[in-house]
């Protein structure tokens, strides 16, 4: 995804973060956000919030996406965020303004991906 150089404001940011705490959690354990790209759930936990975001964007005009590649250089990341040594990153979403296409994401048809009650009975609804 290729974003518009305009900045996101504060705004829109702190809107997204509280979408992300509403997600659910395991026992329940509240995240503590100090910074968008920054959690310290455990690994699995984080994903309701990561979902979160990104049906919290587009509501709000803005592109994301969830991505992990940045485990590869994962001590450049932690110095760029001054993360203390007890603290691990999961993800990593960019958020902007799109440049380019911007509406929902194409997928295979749910015929193709979708059981109906047993596996193997295709799910016969369109979309
Ligand atoms: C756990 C997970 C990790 C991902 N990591 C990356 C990544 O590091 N880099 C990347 O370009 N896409 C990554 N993706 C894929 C993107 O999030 C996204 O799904 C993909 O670019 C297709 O875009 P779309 O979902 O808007 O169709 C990851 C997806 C998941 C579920």
């Amino acid at each position: 995804m290729r974003f518009k150089p305009d900045s996101v404001p504060e705004e829109l940011l702190t809107r997204i973060l509280d979408a992300a705490i509403r997600g659910p959690s395991a026992g329940n354990v509240q995240a503590k956000y100090q910074e968008l790209r920054l959690n310290r759930l455990s690994g699995a936990s984080i994903y309701p919030a990561i979902q979160n975001i990104i049906l919290a964007c587009p509501a709000l005009g803005l592109g994301t996406l969830i991505t992990t590649n940045h485990t590869l250089l994962e001590d450049e990341v932690r110095t760029v965020l001054a993360l203390p040594p007890e603290m691990r990153t999961y993800a990593l979403m960019p958020i902007g303004y799109p440049r380019d296409k911007f509406g929902p994401v194409s997928r295979r048809p749910l015929r193709e991906v979708a059981c109906a009650d047993r596996y193997g009975d295709a799910w016969l609804g369109e979309r």
